[in-house]
């Protein structure tokens, strides 16, 4: 028996998906960003399908040990860094590489004194993000501090990140990149800035290295646009069922609240998805649905573990029917809008109760379970 609510991993197309970015970037070398557990999809599974990428990015230094204890390779960048001295060491017994932006890590470098245990860095200029990073006059204190520290791994890699790449009309993209190409000048060391909207839209921040996200997984970075118009294939299908299909008459009231009335007689359908499975609580009514392949409006309230759709009058829909709630047919990027959140923050939060299985096995489930 299937599970209720699960997503169907496509995995081709996260290969497809980074072979778009090596498209677009074809000098450059490639840190897949597949932090907060592959932007939901599963680390070790999207880290698996990625390879031979160049290196990764994660946020946390507890995310690159687990990538290391599954026996991956690669160079691997810890986004956060670390904070304390017991972090700094697990970096270094993991061979991970830290993004340096703070004086408090500087510290912790310049305390070492081990020089057969070095830790390759990615020193941070805060260019606008005002979010991690030194300020541009701080920056070569930092760097030079950072070239006499035995436990740092020489050259000094050199990194940035945009805060509004993803707008066209913004001339912050152009500013940032000024500022940390005119700040770097003369300095050794790789670099890198550019995130998915970057690379697809900011030639110019296209340097040695791009550190692609959302983009692997077949989203789009742009609030206006869906990853299939820009040539990406969506990774995620979120599926489910229908577990009730009833009546129900004008002035009905439907779900928590009762914020919903019917208007005319139709037939309402029951999905087992819901908030507790990271559906949206504020999906608005007429959010799209797919049942059975057709798309039918939400009705009512989202509750913890299940929606109700509207399914119209006339059709032949029964328990068991499948139930699409993004994926082929029903970008995420338009459930975002409907929910006034965005695609990164949906498949993030798929919860832990949806089964994530991989396309191969979607047509026989029990096997998967088996393996
Ligand atoms: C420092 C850094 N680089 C790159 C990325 C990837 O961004 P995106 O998913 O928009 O491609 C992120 C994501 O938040 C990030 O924090």
């Amino acid at each position: 028996m299937t599970p209720a609510a699960y997503a169907v991993l496509n995995l081709d197309a996260v290969r497809h998906n980074l072979s778009k970015v090596r498209s677009c970037a074809p000098s450059a070398k490639v840190m897949a960003v597949i932090k907060a557990n592959g932007y939901g999809h599963g680390l070790l599974r999207i880290a698996e399908a990625l390879q031979p990428v160049d290196a990764f990015a994660v946020a946390r230094v507890d995310e690159g040990i687990r990538l290391r204890k599954a026996g991956f390779k690669n160079r691997i960048a810890v986004l956060e860094g670390f904070t304390c001295i017991e972090e700094f060491n697990e970096l270094l017994d993991y061979q991970l590489e830290a993004v340096v932006h703070s004086v408090i890590q500087l510290e912790i470098f310049e305390a070492g004194t081990e020089p057969n245990e070095t830790c390759a860095v990615w020193l941070k200029l805060d260019t606008g993000m005002n979010r991690l990073g030194f300020k541009a006059k701080e920056f070569s204190s930092a760097y030079q501090r950072l070239k006499q520290c035995t436990q740092v791994k020489q050259p000094i890699n050199l990194m940035t990140h945009f805060a509004c790449a993803d707008d066209f009309n913004d001339d912050k993209t152009p500013k940032q990149i000024c500022l940390f190409n005119e700040t770097i000048a003369g300095l050794s060391g790789e670099r890198s800035m550019a995130n998915s909207a970057a690379i697809l839209g900011w030639k110019q921040s296209l340097s040695d290295w791009v550190r692609p996200g959302v983009m692997l997984y077949g989203i789009s970075p742009f609030p206006d646009s869906t990853g299939q118009q820009l040539g990406l294939r969506p990774v995620m299908e979120l599926r489910s069922r229908l577990i009730a299909v009833k009546q129900i008459e004008a002035g009905d009231k439907v779900g928590y609240g009762g914020s919903w009335t019917c208007e005319k007689a139709t037939i309402m359908g029951v999905v087992a998805i819901g908030y507790g499975d990271g559906y949206p609580r504020y999906a608005k009514v007429g959010t799209p649905v797919l049942v059975g392949g057709r798309r039918v409006p939400l009705i009512g309230r989202v509750s913890m573990d299940m929606i109700t759709v509207d399914l119209g009058t006339g059709v032949h829909a029964k328990p068991g029917d499948p139930v699409t709630l993004w994926g082929d047919g029903l970008p995420v990027e338009e459930i975002a809008q409907w929910a006034d959140t965005i695609p990164y923050a949906l498949v993030c939060g798929v919860t832990q109760r949806v089964q994530l299985v991989e396309k191969h096995y979607e047509l026989n489930l029990r096997q998967y379970y088996q393996r």
